[in-house]
């Protein structure tokens, strides 16, 4: 812990030299007490004195950045605290901290080239030199190929689309594809590992395959190809040697590869291929196989959609992908109105090693298209962010920027497994304060002066 925090402290000030003395930002510290921010993260609410009234805690410093450009800052940043009441993981925490970053008249190339030199400058020496500028790879390359948008590309065993040969043989008998809506067959080839995942490993990895969705109609198979071209699995039974041996010649098989096939509707099957490729490369790297090379895989995802579907079964209004602010794509702007989903954002996403440590857009600058989009696709009440409407309406530049997890960054640069290594007073999984026993209770008294109540008293 002290190697790390240390670390962090010295890679914190290397970044304020760089942005302030080499790059003439400013530094500017913005309220934590806030407003709810439609579209985006759980925000925690924070009562007051005021009966009825609350503030939120800022998930991001988003809307203050994008005022300080209106206001004149055109090159902003700050190491900001930031707040979201969303589940605790290994990379995720209540409260976190990022490197925010904002300018005026740029672009998507800017920000980028502005990112790489910043990660250049900071980079520990021990660990190499960056490969800049990093490569960059489209949201759908990246779903088709690995199934994630922060592939881990240390690693090969990318997602292989078999569904046309899967229609064309009894496979797709077996699982009654007709009855799936856009029924998908994907496959992974795990060369040389067929003896590495015994039957134990076998079934735990198929049902946490299976875990990773509700969607019920999804099936995953281990196949292994044994010596004399043999095929050992619950599914190679139930096919033709012809079938297994077309399948064996598409995916470019030999004796002692496995692999992985998953079958069903393709939007719930492709993230589950996506997660089981890493949990079968975490597990064959315990059983001592060197999967994932030793580099610093940083990349840029771009080309993210726009809008997702509604996550409401009764099939809400549309949400942002990342934020309401994000602007359309320049070429796709005009199917904005007609179809909507098919409309590209201007974001990326920094991804290293599979982890997903930063993400900015060039933003809606425009106060007539932001209320569109907040009302119109959003459908949110536009006069929670009357405030920054009305900048906008007072000539704002065009403007972008980004935001860096500092932790995450750093627990990578410690070569941690969890952002609690690198974080001093850290939240346990389930969001406490193991130290002093936060959240507490408070008194009646205190919940009186903040006009509280809760549902039940006794347990409060
Ligand atoms: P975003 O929500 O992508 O963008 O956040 C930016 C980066 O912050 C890190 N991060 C987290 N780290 C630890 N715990 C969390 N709960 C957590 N949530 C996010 C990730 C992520 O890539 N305002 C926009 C940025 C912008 O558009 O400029 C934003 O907050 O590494």
């Amino acid at each position: 812990m002290q190697r790390n925090i240390r670390l962090r402290s010295e890679i914190v000030m290397k970044m304020r030299e760089f942005l302030i003395r080499s790059h003439g930002f400013v530094d500017i510290e913005t309220p934590t007490l806030f407003r709810r921010t439609p579209g985006g993260a759980q925000e925690f609410v924070v009562p007051t004195r005021m009966p009825g009234k609350f503030y939120s805690l800022v998930q991001s410093p988003q809307q203050f950045k994008q005022l300080l450009m209106v206001g004149g800052f055109d090159r902003y940043f700050q190491i900001a605290r930031c707040y979201r009441d969303e589940g605790t993981k290994s990379d995720r925490q209540p409260e976190f901290t990022q490197v925010d970053i904002e300018m005026s008249f740029t672009t998507k190339e800017n920000i980028q080239r502005l990112i790489e030199g910043l990660l250049n400058h900071v980079w520990p020496e021990d660990m190499g030199n960056l490969p800049i500028p990093f490569p960059e790879m489209s949201y759908k390359d990246a779903m088709e190929n690995y199934g994630v948008d922060k592939p881990d590309t240390r690693f090969g065993n990318l997602l292989q689309d078999i569904t046309d040969l899967a229609k064309a043989n009894e496979i797709s008998r077996i699982f009654h594809s007709s009855q799936i809506a856009d029924f998908a067959a994907i496959a992974i080839v795990f060369k040389n590992s067929a003896a590495l995942i015994s039957k134990t490993a076998e079934d735990s990895l198929l049902a946490s395959a299976k875990m990773t969705t509700n969607k019920t109609q999804l099936a995953f198979v281990l196949i292994r190809m044994e010596d004399g071209g043999k095929w050992k699995s619950s599914l190679a039974k139930k096919l033709t040697q012809e079938t297994m041996n077309s399948v064996g010649d598409r995916l470019g098989v030999s004796a002692g590869d496995a692999i992985l096939l998953g079958l069903g509707p393709r939007e719930s099957l492709v993230p589950s291929m996506g997660k089981i490729r890493l949990e079968v490369a975490n597990h064959l790297e315990t059983r001592g196989v060197k999967l994932r090379s030793n580099s610093n895989n940083f990349l840029w995802v771009v080309d993210f959609p726009l809008f997702l579907p509604s996550e409401e079964l009764d099939g809400g209004p549309l949400q942002s992908a990342h934020h309401p602010f994000t602007a359309p794509h320049p070429d796709d702007e005009h199917l904005l109105r007609s179809s909507p989903l098919d409309v590209r954002g201007l974001h990326y996403d920094l991804v290293l090693n599979g982890s997903e440590i930063g993400g900015g857009s060039i933003r809606i600058h425009q106060s007539e298209l932001q209320e569109y989009v907040l009302k119109e696709i959003l459908q949110e009440d536009p006069t929670n962010l009357h405030h920054l409407l009305k900048a906008l309406r007072c000539g704002a530049p065009p403007h972008g920027g980004i935001a860096l997890g500092l932790d995450r960054l750093m627990s990578i640069l410690c070569d941690a497994n969890s952002i609690r290594d690198v974080i001093a007073f850290p939240k346990s999984l389930d969001g406490k304060d193991l130290m002093s026993g936060a959240p507490s209770s408070i008194s009646q008294k205190e919940k009186e002066m903040y006009h509280i109540g809760t549902v039940n008293n006794n347990r409060s």
